[in-house]
């Protein structure tokens, strides 16, 4: 057996994944230690999965594999999560089909064909902004306010404060605890569900406040945190369209090879989706034993699936390393898997498909303008800031 180029224990350092390289180490524990046991430090006791096909079985066995209690690692000093049992991402069948069907039919295919207009408009508008200066930074100046106008239209915020819920989250995004830009905008949620209590409107927040389950209206407290989950989420798609341009700076051969045929695309968008998988992981705690290649996990256990990891899996993805715009067949588990597979995976998928499409569109060529950092995160992946200079056609 070759020594891992560093510990197991290190997946979890956020070092690793802003400048070191965790694919080499998820390759390790794939071949050599695929059901890892990592013992209590700062974090609470866990278990790594990083194979394809463990990370998918536990995606697809919520009755084993509970997100109930947390799908994220915290340190133990923050306790439990207290979202636990409330929000989409925290809860159980059967109540987790009954929440998730109350927001449902704002992400279906038919739902979302009606934004791709104003998606692409709005992305039209952010290039030609950017090509006016010549230069931007492509996290915030494009992907995040995209990804933010986005849901912020959906959610029923009026398009004037749109830039002020943008940086709200972006503050709240980058300090990960920054509470003040938190506080504002769960203030601002608040507000905006007893304005929907009292003049119901076409939106998801209204869509919360009607909600019921066995006849019941959800509480406030649930409608609060399933609106900072909504916004919260779209963190991955300005991860996934940032790190998707980065991808084709760095490949540009495979940008040329779009720009000669656009027919490429779709194929295009699902390589962008496996390669950035920029949601790092998700936890789940098992509700009995279950034994998995050869280990057994207790009752009580966490159990962290770690998705590029699996994403990158010699055993079902042909040269893994390789960013290949034509990739066929690429089943990643970018979005999940099972109950609570991404539900604004179509939304994400369009905002990609118009990104990818206005920049052929508008320019002529692009490349690097400076440093581009990567996030010191182990719950989401990509780049922190990318300058990028754009050249109009
Ligand atoms: C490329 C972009 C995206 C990626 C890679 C991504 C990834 C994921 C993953 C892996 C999960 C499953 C988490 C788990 O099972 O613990 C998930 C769930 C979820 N995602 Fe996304 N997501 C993206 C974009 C979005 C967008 C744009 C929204 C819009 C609001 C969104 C909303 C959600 C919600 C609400 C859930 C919870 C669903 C449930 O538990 O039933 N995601 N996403």
């Amino acid at each position: 057996m070759t020594a891992p180029v560093t510990t197991p224990e290190s997946i979890v350092d956020p070092g690793l994944h802003a400048s070191g390289d965790p694919h080499a180490l998820w390759r390790w524990m794939r071949q050599h230690s695929p059901v890892h046991h990592h013992e209590a430090a700062d974090l609470p006791a866990f278990w790594s999965l990083t194979r394809y096909e463990d990370v998918r079985a536990a995606y697809r066995d919520p009755a084993v594999f509970s997100s109930r209690h947390g799908v994220l690692l915290r340190p133990s000093v923050f306790g439990t999560d207290p979202g636990g049992g409330m929000t989409l991402a925290l809860t159980d069948p059967p109540r987790h089909k009954q929440l998730r069907a109350i927001v449902a039919d704002w992400f279906t295919a038919r739902a979302v064909r009606a934004l791709a207009e104003p998606i692409r408009r709005s992305v039209r508008a952010l290039l030609v902004r950017a090509l006016d200066r010549g230069e931007c930074e492509f996290v915030h100046d494009v992907a995040g306010r995209l990804s933010i106008y986005v849901i912020g239209h959906m959610m029923g915020v009026p398009e004037e404060d749109h830039e002020t819920v943008f940086r709200w989250t972006n503050e709240a995004f980058e300090a990960h605890v920054s509470l003040a830009a938190h506080q504002e905008l769960m203030r601002y949620f608040i507000d905006l569900m007893y304005l929907r209590m009292d003049e119901p409107a076409d939106d998801l927040v209204s869509a919360l406040v009607g909600g019921t389950i066995d006849d019941e209206l959800i509480s406030e407290e649930e409608i609060l945190l399933n609106c900072e989950n909504l916004v919260g989420a779209t963190e991955n798609g300005r991860l996934a369209l940032a790190g998707g341009v980065q991808a084709f700076l760095e490949n540009p051969e495979q940008w040329e090879r779009l720009r000669a045929d656009d027919t490429l695309l779709p194929t295009a968008v699902e390589e962008v989706l496996r390669w950035t998988s920029s949601a790092t992981h998700s936890m789940r705690t098992a509700t009995r034993p279950v034994e998995i290649g050869g280990r057994t996990i207790a009752a009580g256990d966490r159990v962290v699936l770690w998705v590029p990891s699996a994403n990158r899996d010699e055993t079902v993805f042909a040269e893994p390393d390789r960013f290949d715009v034509s990739r066929t067949p690429n089943r990643h588990l970018a979005f999940g898997g099972g109950e609570h597979f991404c539900v604004g995976s179509t939304l994400a998928r369009t905002q990609l498909t118009a990104v990818l499409s206005e920049l052929l569109a508008l320019t002529s060529g692009m490349s690097l303008a400076g440093q581009v950092r990567r996030l010191h995160s182990v719950a989401v992946g990509g780049p922190e800031t990318l300058p990028v200079r754009l050249i109009a056609r």
